[in-house]
């Protein structure tokens, strides 16, 4: 009901997973007596087809083995009422591999809008950023301070909504002055340069802290009105980890009279936090070797 009223664009099939054909048998009734020139197209694992061989033998098959990968649409046998809607509603079924599961949730974890964005090196730049982002979802950012840059370079991935949305979020950066370039079709920026941002800084002050950012709207930006732009980000990796929150590697400048205000805005924020200074690595990959 939702996809035939809030859809804008036109409407050519809805793919629909099957199990024992509740869902689909019921969403076909709905979508054929509304939109009846929609084709609804089944999908089942190819180790769990009991609905693609009872509608090619025009009777209920049961399997011996049934794939249990996909473990909501595992069963042996389609239902009685589900599979006569079936066969009058359903246009026809897409049997897919283990492996094609997969790659899917690969996908669809691995955000495909990747973007950048010129952000000029001056405090508060950052928040005004994420606010230009608006309601879109950022699923990954990455920034590393260079002072000898004059505008920093943030690459970061957004939660996909429709490409008007895109659009218009990308017109929001350009207005704002913000040069802001889709990387979604680069896949040498997609698969290995997103990895690669940063490296080695020679920062004044600079603090590093592992935080845990709770999984909800708004947690970003909570973050930066704790502490920017009263302390410049020097460093900033986000990779959202879905129910769980997300891990983010923050780098802040703090002079060392600042210290105890700072500490305690991170511990009135309420994150799960840990100081990374001490971290082999972090000396070893990103400060200067003479600092
Ligand atoms: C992940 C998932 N997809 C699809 C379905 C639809 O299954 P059915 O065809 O049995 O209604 C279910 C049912 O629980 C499910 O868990």
């Amino acid at each position: 009901m939702e996809i035939v009223r809030q859809l804008q664009g036109p409407l050519h099939a809805i793919f629909v997973p099957v199990g024992g054909g509740g869902l689909i048998a019921g969403i076909a009734a709905y979508v054929k007596r509304v939109r009846p020139e929609v084709k609804i197209i089944g999908v089942e694992p190819s180790d769990a087809n009991a609905m693609a061989l009872s509608l090619y033998h025009g009777k209920r098959v049961m399997l011996e083995h049934v794939g249990g990968f996909a473990d909501g649409v595992a069963v042996k046998a389609v239902g009685e009422e589900t599979f006569r809607l079936c066969r009058e509603l359903v246009d026809g079924i897409v049997m897919v591999s283990r492996d094609a599961i997969c790659a899917s949730i690969k996908d669809m974890f691995e955000e495909k809008r990747m973007l950048a964005t010129f952000l000029p090196e001056e405090h508060g730049s950052f928040k005004k950023f994420t606010e230009l982002v608006g309601r879109m979802n950022i699923t990954e950012f990455k920034y590393r301070y260079d002072f000898n840059a004059k505008d920093a370079l943030v690459l970061y991935s957004v939660g996909i909504y429709t490409d008007n949305e895109l659009g218009a979020m990308v017109d929001r950066m350009e207005l704002a002055k913000l040069k802001t370039v889709n990387l979604t079709d680069n896949d040498l920026a997609k698969d290995h340069l997103r990895y690669f941002i940063g490296g080695r800084s020679e920062i004044k002050d600079e603090l590093v802290y592992r935080f845990i950012f709770p999984e909800r709207p708004g947690a970003l930006m909570k973050f930066l009105d704790a502490f920017s732009p009263r302390w410049n980000i020097s460093l900033f990796h986000y990779r959202a980890q879905g129910e769980t929150g997300a891990n983010v590697l923050v780098g802040i400048q703090v002079p060392p009279v600042d210290f105890d205000e700072f500490k305690s805005h991170a511990d009135n924020l309420g994150y799960e936090y840990m100081s990374e200074n001490n971290n082999e690595i972090y000396r070893l990959l990103l400060r200067d070797p003479e600092v």
